[in-house]
């Protein structure tokens, strides 16, 4: 205010491994209520939060890039903050860039101003996690009347093309579904490849990677499922990362609502299907009593406590959006969840909640469930939901997805046989299969590899759809079927995909099977990881690092 400022003492004291607190001493203790401005001075550096990119590292190659990625606790070396889910504030920032750099941040309003200043500003109250900045050589193109695509100048035609018309049905239909899109615009930005993640929600501008440009839409659920956290994650937050389910169960449900109303029940179902896949081979590499098997994980600060990033697996997602399947399953009619799921979001909207307020608000919202005592039905009780690791106790039925899933389920049957029957093999046309159906089908292949020998290189001579394609999905689920098989002759398709981008959900269930494999296998790891390493984002190098046993840092 007009006061003038005085100079306080602050101190950086320990916390836990992923940051340091910031104590600063007030004069005097200040009155409740009593409005308080601090200035900070500070300057980001090497911290996790912020990635600095040389041109190589970029889809152009000519210019350098920076990012930052906030979730789940990296926004402390970008900013000091609340870095906490629990806090909600606006921001603006103004922000100077060199001359032929592009600023944009996930902010409701932004305005280019001389000497490349960008001056953004965020109305809506927000988490620390979902700040984010880029600064780049980008250019933008519209593809929807509140939506446009952002990417490099050499990625725009194939981003707008990817996605010109399509985005706006998503948000009307979530809106249809789950109340007002508060957030003004939707953009997408398409990042370089050493990106993270499929997609991470930033409000007003969704990150992603670009691997989603497979140029026939396919992996567009991405798109939905961010999204989708425009009412659940980034409305409705977790007020703490061991609830991290709230915010990607509710998500991932969501997102299948949409999907069900834009492409129908078989289809959705075949998707969640793959999904379900996902969390099978999660919980067989974990073991399913491992403590992170759990909706509600404990994280307690400290040197040795679990770092919040550690959550990111398929647990939160799978059985998060199984407990929400099961609460929809209770009430039993679709359209009264549907509503209440709406209700959910404007009982909560802009605040920040545990699992706790949401089953109180369900029951409220159900008094005869809650009648009935739902909660404790022995098998299904709400608590053994949150706190019991393992398989979830109910599945909900994915049966319509059956014309899509039984094809392949029964090609690949054919596939695991020890002499093939070639005459059926081949009466069988993929040639019109979606990607996922694709997908399905080669999640099956791979949980019964081992095939008997010669099958899988009979399999990737007869599909060049799927040994030579270019869609990510596809692909990690080959190299996979690669590694399993031993099949030396298409290692090189491994170390091209692991060269070509960093997303950590296609990279470390490569390198773990690299490791769990032959000498062969565990020698391309490494040979893969030193060529690499200074591409991926500091988190996935760490993870790889203990993959591999070369001590990363949890
Ligand atoms: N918010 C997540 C990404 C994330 C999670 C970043 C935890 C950092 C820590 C994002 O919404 C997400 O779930 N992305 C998925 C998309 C998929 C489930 C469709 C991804 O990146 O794979
Ligand atoms: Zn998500």
């Amino acid at each position: 205010g007009d006061a003038a400022g005085q100079v306080l003492p602050v101190e950086s004291r320990p916390f836990a491994s992923y940051g340091s607190t910031l104590h600063i001493a007030l004069p005097q203790a200040p009155r409740a209520g009593q409005l308080l401005t601090l200035l900070i001075d500070y300057e980001a550096g090497e911290g996790p939060g912020v990635c600095w990119l040389s041109p190589e590292q970029t889809a152009g190659k000519q210019k350098p890039y920076m990012y930052t990625q906030g979730q789940a606790v990296l926004n402390r070396s970008f900013f000091p903050c609340f870095d906490t889910p629990s806090v909600k504030f606006t921001y603006s920032a103004t922000v100077k860039v060199p001359e032929g750099f592009t600023a944009v941040m996930s902010a409701t309003s932004w305005e280019k101003q001389k000497d490349n200043t960008f001056v953004f500003k965020m109305s809506q109250p927000i988490p620390s996690y979902l700040i984010a900045l880029v600064v780049g050589d980008i250019v933008s193109a519209d593809v929807g009347p509140r939506s446009r695509v952002w990417a490099e100048p050499c990625l725009i035609e194939a981003a707008k093309k990817e996605y010109d018309g399509v985005i706006e049905e998503f948000l009307v239909v979530g809106e249809k579904l789950f109340g007002p899109y508060v957030w003004g615009r939707y953009d997408i930005l398409f990042m370089p490849p050493s990106f993270p993640f499929g997609g991470m929600e930033n409000p007003c501008l969704t990150f992603v990677t670009p691997c989603l440009l497979a140029g026939d839409r396919s992996l567009v659920d991405v798109i939905i499922h961010e999204i989708s956290h425009s009412w659940f994650g980034n409305l409705v937050t977790n007020a703490t990362w061991g609830e991290f389910w709230l915010n990607e169960g509710f998500t991932m449900y969501a997102q299948r609502r949409i999907s069900t109303e834009v492409y129908g029940l078989p289809y959705t179902c075949l998707e969640a299907a793959t999904g379900r896949a996902l969390l099978r081979q999660h919980m067989d590499a974990t073991g399913e009593d491992h403590p992170l098997n759990k909706l509600r994980v404990v994280i307690e600060p400290g040197l040795w406590g679990v770092n919040p990033d550690d959550t990111y697996n398929e647990t939160p997602y799978e059985k998060g959006y199984c407990f929400v399947s099961y609460l929809a399953h209770l009430v039993g009619n679709q359209s009264k969840f549907d509503a209440f799921l709406q209700a959910y979001v404007n009982r909560f909207k802009f605040q920040s909640i545990t699992a706790d307020d949401t089953l109180e608000f369900f029951l409220e919202y159900f008094p005869e469930l809650k009648e009935r005592g739902v909660d404790s039905i022995p098998g299904f009780e709400f608590d053994r939901w949150l706190n019991t690791p393992g398989w979830p106790p109910y599945l909900p039925d994915l049966s319509p997805g059956q014309q899509l899933m039984r094809p392949a389920e029964e090609l690949a049957e054919l596939w695991a046989a020890d002499s093939l029957n070639m005459e059926a093999i081949e009466a069988v046309d993929i040639m019109g299969w979606r990607t996922y159906q694709l997908v399905y089908f080669l999640d099956q292949v791979l949980q019964k590899s081992p095939l008997p020998e010669g099958n899988v290189k009979r399999l990737s001579k007869m599909y060049p759809k799927i040994s030579k394609a270019q869609n990510a999905e596809l692909r990690l689920r080959w190299c996979q079927i690669v590694l399993k098989n031993n099949l030396e002759a298409e290692y090189s398709k491994v170390k091209d995909f692991l060269h070509s981008q960093g997303k950590q959900k296609y990279t470390l269930p490569l390198y773990r099977a690299m490791w769990g494999g032959s000498e062969a296998t565990r020698a391309l790891a490494m040979e893969t990881f030193s060529a690499t390493a200074p591409q991926l984002h500091v988190n996935v190098q760490n993870y790889i690092k203990k993959i591999l046993g070369l001590g990363g840092a949890e």
